[in-house]
């Protein structure tokens, strides 16, 4: 594999349980605030991160790989009302859509066919994962302010339940 292509992916396995770790303290801030249905999902968003990462690990190793694991960042975030978490949350997936985007280039310009593939579904995934951000946003937005609402909002928050990914190595 390409020397760049085989670094970035391996950076992004450190990403990845980053994010798993981010959307943990998210569930935590909100089970503080007593929402255990946003707490429920982003408990769920985290185990989701923890998938992506394992992929990349087990897609790197399957292809001869070295995979070197470094530390994960500690999460540092301040959240200063219920709505901070989710704007935050768009905000991140964001920045792993770009970070994606660069190794698929690299994979391109390495003629990596291989990884390509395997980084489509990453690319789809990510586009799943800005608008679900989103989507929390809105809802947010619409019903926040009205306590029995934002009950009915923790309730659909509470229903979210964890599926493996559709990507089978
Ligand atoms: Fe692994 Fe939320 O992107």
């Amino acid at each position: 594999m390409d020397a760049k292509v085989s670094a970035l992916l391996n950076t992004q396995i450190n990403k990845e349980l980053y994010s798993a770790y981010l959307y943990l303290d998210m569930a935590n801030f909100y089970q503080s605030k007593g929402l255990d249905g946003f707490s429920n999902w982003f408990e769920i968003q985290a185990q989701e991160e923890r998938d992506h990462a394992m992929l990349m690990y087990k897609y790197l190793h399957n292809n001869g790989e070295t995979v070197t694991l470094e530390a994960i960042d500690k999460p540092g975030l301040t959240y200063n009302d219920l709505m901070d978490p989710l704007t935050e949350a768009l905000k991140h997936e964001k920045y792993v859509t770009s970070l994606i985007h660069t190794i698929y280039l690299a994979a391109k310009e390495a003629d990596d066919f291989r990884t390509m593939q395997f980084l489509d579904w990453f690319v789809k995934e990510q586009g799943e994962e800005e608008q679900n951000a989103s989507d929390n946003i809105n809802k947010m937005t619409l019903f926040g302010s009205d306590a029995r609402a934002l009950y009915m909002l923790n309730q659909e928050l509470a229903a979210r339940v964890y599926s493996a990914p559709s990507l089978v190595l």
